[in-house]
């Protein structure tokens, strides 16, 4: 399974905050937002990623990011010229998927709690997975509608009179045949390939499966100001609570076991003094102990 990470558009509800850096750079408390997506990519053990930016914006996200060997992955980098529909992010990053199966999720977009992911990743046999998360305000999303059975039976963007309260979350999963989809599919009337025509293309096939979020699972949405406020006290709250980081990829990498114990401990010892090398170094030393412990 391959990864995307979309992490280009325009930035415009967050101006002037956007003005120098990309949404997907900015803090949700104490890290930069692409860090929460990127570890559900991590955590569901995804190890090929490719991550797709503004011309302007991708230099930033590789110094961020390197090549993905921190984090015991590998990460290609693809441009996107102008922000003209989530769909896109396949036909340019068609050279990376291949004839692999890919997994896209959207930059601006946290997850917490749970293995509804890593468990879909691994049973994906084909066709395309996507999720429904019960949200009160559904006329911002995609919105699926589901029979009395709990088979999705429509698919729509943003409708302003949803049938449901069930929202399409930014995590979509298919197989190659998406390419084709995409490659077939005309922009919509704002100009977009709408990543929703494509779900509405695997639905029309019998092809589409929607599995539901259970409620205890977090998705939340940092895209306005007030989303991006809350979003960080949120991951602050629940830190603060556990004791346990939210989005932290390199933590994430050594818990799926693509990254050693010995390569976690020499990363940790050469980031500068701060709480974040703190937190790697508790891990490294729980691990360590439970280890001797055996
Ligand atoms: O967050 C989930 C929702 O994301 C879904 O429920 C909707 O079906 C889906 O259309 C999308 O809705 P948004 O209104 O959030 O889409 P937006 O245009 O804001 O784009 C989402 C992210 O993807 C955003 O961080 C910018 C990035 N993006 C978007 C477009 C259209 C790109 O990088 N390139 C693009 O061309």
């Amino acid at each position: 399974m391959k990864g995307i990470i979309l992490a280009g558009g325009a930035g415009s509800r967050l101006y002037p905050l956007t003005l120098v850096a990309s949404k997907q750079l900015q803090p949700v408390y104490d890290k930069p937002m692409v860090y929460y997506p990127l570890t559900t990519l991590v955590e569901g053990g995804i190890k090929e990623l490719c991550l797709i930016s503004t011309p302007h914006d991708l230099p930033r996200f590789k110094q961020l990011l390197g090549d993905g060997s921190r984090f015991g992955l590998t990460i290609d980098y693809r441009e996107q010229e102008k922000p003209a529909g989530i769909a896109q992010a396949f036909l340019i990053a068609e050279s990376f998927i291949g004839n692999d199966n890919v997994t896209l999720i959207l930059g601006d977009n946290i997850f917490y709690g749970g293995d509804a992911f890593g468990r879909a990743f691994s049973e994906f046999k084909g066709g395309a997975t996507i999720f429904g998360y019960h949200v009160n305000d559904p006329e911002r999303y995609g919105v699926v509608e589901f029979d009395a059975s709990g088979q999705a039976i429509s698919i729509e963007e943003k409708p302003k009179h949803p049938k449901s309260n069930y929202a399409v979350p930014g995590l979509y999963i298919y197989d190659n045949e998406v390419l084709n989809i995409v490659r077939n599919q005309k922009p919509s009337a704002r100009g977009e390939l709408e990543i929703t025509d494509v779900n509405v293309t695997y639905l029309k096939r019998g092809k589409l499966r929607v599995s539901r979020l259970p409620r205890g699972f977090a998705w939340l949405d940092a895209g306005t100001s007030s989303s991006l406020h809350e979003a960080s006290a949120y991951v602050q709250t629940i830190e603060k609570r556990a004791g346990v980081k939210i989005g932290c990829p390199e933590e994430a990498a050594f818990r799926a076991g693509t990254l050693s114990l010995p390569q976690l401990n020499e990363l940790t010892g050469k980031m500068p003094n701060c709480e974040y090398r703190d937190y790697l170094a508790s891990v490294v030393a729980e691990a360590n102990r439970l280890k001797n412990e055996k």
